[in-house]
């Protein structure tokens, strides 16, 4: 019996013994699997902390980014609410952020600033790619500047929104235009240059035989008895051929090549003077006021170019109020001319910063749409039905000619307003206004005309013999030379520029060796910009532009015969202490 429990509790020993040596095993693996567990678990606790970090590190490099970007950079959903801006943003419009926040993109895009246009700029979305375009944005203070948009479609938040990165191009938008310009004015300066030789070629031969068209209907008017049928004639053969004339002068303004006599001109006082020739040019309805600043500093220019060019203007200026009423208004003034404002201006792109002399014909007809603005100096480009084109080219060529500069303001339907402008010189002297022109003055003594043309000199000698003076003639240089040392008392010679052996220009540097005070006109049909600058200040009497008729002759002449008086009395006064 006590054998049998001996057994048994022996027995149980070795299975507590067992169970026990399980149950440790277990433990063990049990703290094995914590062990593990515990480590995989600090593995992942450490890798979501690194990932964490990396979001955080991210975001703070994506706000970083956006807020220091040199461009406005902006969010917004698909309504266009603005959900974030950076800093840039809010320097380049000029909002506080806060208000900036509260803003719609079509309060700030002038281009997109309807719902309706904002969603169809949407839809030109897709996932992944940019888009580019253009558009123009609004600042608080209501200026605009134009942007160049890159925008991507973007998840913010959870929700499908577009981050736009808006670039101020107004600097490329600036330099794009400076190329347009400098390559439309390099266009016409090429198509003056051609221009120039064709006007050359033309007006030469052209204004020589209108000079004799011109002088002897003068003539045969004058001689004619006052009821004869033949006047009506006459008077219509003088007209085409001074509208002939007119459009000689027009191209050979465009090319630059008529810019004749330099001299202090007073633009107050010429267009004074021509104030009642404007009125008669300009439509009757048109109230033609004139509004000129006093103390105006005079221009050196060519006065006659200068009434071409108040002459081209008002025309296309009544001609633009049309047959309604309106107002054209003739202003001039003086103003500094910074860089800024001449860059804005035709043609020269160098002209240098300073005092300008303005001339400023402004109308209320019917203004200029841009394609008309853009082409107005082209020669021949016209919108009307008798137009020839050639008005505003002109006065262009006189411009350049002058070293000036054109602006020109138009709005269709509110009016135009053309400003010339033009170095100013000195300072009008007070001079005593000038007598009206007399038409009967005559005068005295012997002049010798010296031109190849065989019609010119006919008709010049007997216009100077009209005017009271004994007529010599010569056919080119060497033989005016030899007449003028052969006969004494001469008063004035009227020279033909263009002539074989010895042209004008020669003749009248030959002339001025045999007598220093000899009184020399130049005539022609025209010229070329390098003559003028060696005739400038050489002491030439006169000029006079072919074709001429007796009315024309008389002033040339009679101005000529007196501004040698005048030049002579200025040069005592200049050397007086
Ligand atoms: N003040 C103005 N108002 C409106 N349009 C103008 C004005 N001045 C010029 N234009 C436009 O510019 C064009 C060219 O002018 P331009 O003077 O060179 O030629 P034109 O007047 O047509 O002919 P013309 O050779 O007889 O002067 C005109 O046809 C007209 O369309
Ligand atoms: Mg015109």
């Amino acid at each position: 019996m006590v054998q049998g429990r001996t057994a048994s509790l022996a027995q149980e020993l070795e299975e507590r013994r067992k169970a026990e040596e399980v149950l440790k095993e277990l433990t063990g693996r049990l703290e094995e699997l914590i062990g593990e567990r515990t480590a995989e678990l600090e593995r992942e606790i450490g890798d979501r902390r690194r990932s964490e970090e990396a979001a955080l590190s991210s975001e703070r490099l994506f706000r970083e980014l956006f807020q220091n970007i040199a461009d406005p950079v902006y969010i917004s959903d698909a309504s266009g609410r603005i959900l974030a801006a950076n800093q840039q943003a809010v320097r380049e419009l000029g909002y506080p952020e806060e208000e900036l926040l509260a803003l719609m993109v079509h309060d700030l895009d002038v281009i997109y600033h309807n719902d309706e246009r904002l969603a169809g700029k949407f839809r030109e979305f897709t996932e992944n790619s940019p888009l580019t375009f253009e558009s123009v944005h609004r600042r608080k203070d209501g200026s605009f500047f134009p942007v160049e948009v890159n925008a991507l479609l973007i998840d913010f938040n959870g929700s499908p929104c577009v981050m736009g990165v808006a670039r101020n191009i107004s600097e490329r938008k600036r330099g794009e235009q400076e190329r347009l310009k400098l390559e439309k004015q390099l266009l016409h300066a090429q198509k003056l240059e051609s221009l120039g030789v064709l006007a050359g070629g033309i007006a030469h031969d052209f204004n020589n035989i209108l000079t004799a068209i011109v002088g002897n209907a003068d003539l045969a008017l004058m001689r004619l008895a006052p009821d004869s049928p033949v006047r009506d004639n006459l008077q219509r053969i003088e007209k085409s051929a001074l509208r002939a004339a007119d459009l000689a002068k027009q191209m050979l303004a465009y090319s630059g090549k008529g810019r004749f006599l330099i001299e202090r001109v007073d633009l107050n006082r010429l267009l004074e003077e021509m104030l009642n020739m404007l009125e008669l040019s300009a439509s009757k309805k048109v109230l033609l006021r004139l509004n000129l600043t006093r103390l105006l500093p005079t221009v050196e220019a060519d006065a006659s170019q200068l009434r071409q060019i108040a002459m081209n203007l008002i025309l296309n200026a009544s001609e633009a109020i049309g047959e309604k009423s309106g107002e054209i208004t003739v202003s001039t003034g003086s103003l500094f001319c910074d860089r800024a404002y001449l860059n804005d201006a035709w043609f020269d792109k160098n002209l240098p910063e300073g005092l300008y002399v303005f001339l400023d014909i402004a109308d209320n007809g019917c203004g200029m749409d841009r394609d008309t603005l853009s082409r107005i100096y082209d020669p021949f480009y016209t919108t009307k039905f008798t137009g020839r084109g050639l008005g505003m080219a002109a006065v262009l060529g006189i411009v350049r000619g002058h070293k000036g500069a054109i602006k020109i303001d138009s709005e269709p339907g509110a009016g135009t307003t053309i400003r010339i402008l033009l170095p100013a010189g000195a300072l009008p002297s007070e001079e005593p206004a000038r007598e009206a022109e007399e038409d009967r003055w005559r005068g005295r003594g012997k002049v010798l005309l010296v031109d190849d043309e065989e019609t010119v000199r006919a008709i010049g000698s007997e216009m100077l013999r009209e005017l009271g003076f004994e007529v010599l003639t010569a056919d080119d240089g060497r033989e005016a030379l030899e007449t003028f040392r052969s006969s004494s008392e001469i008063s004035f010679i009227i020279l033909d520029l263009t002539m074989p052996h010895l042209d004008g220009e020669q003749t009248f540097v030959e002339l001025r060796k045999l007598d220093p005070g000899v009184r020399v006109i130049m005539s022609s049909g025209y010229n070329l910009q390098e003559v003028n600058h060696r005739f400038a200040g050489k002491g030439l009497a006169g000029f006079i532009q072919k074709p001429y008729n007796l009315s024309a002759l008389r002033a040339v002449v009679k101005q000529s015969l007196a501004r040698v008086g005048a030049t002579s009395r200025q040069d005592e006064k200049e050397e007086s202490p």
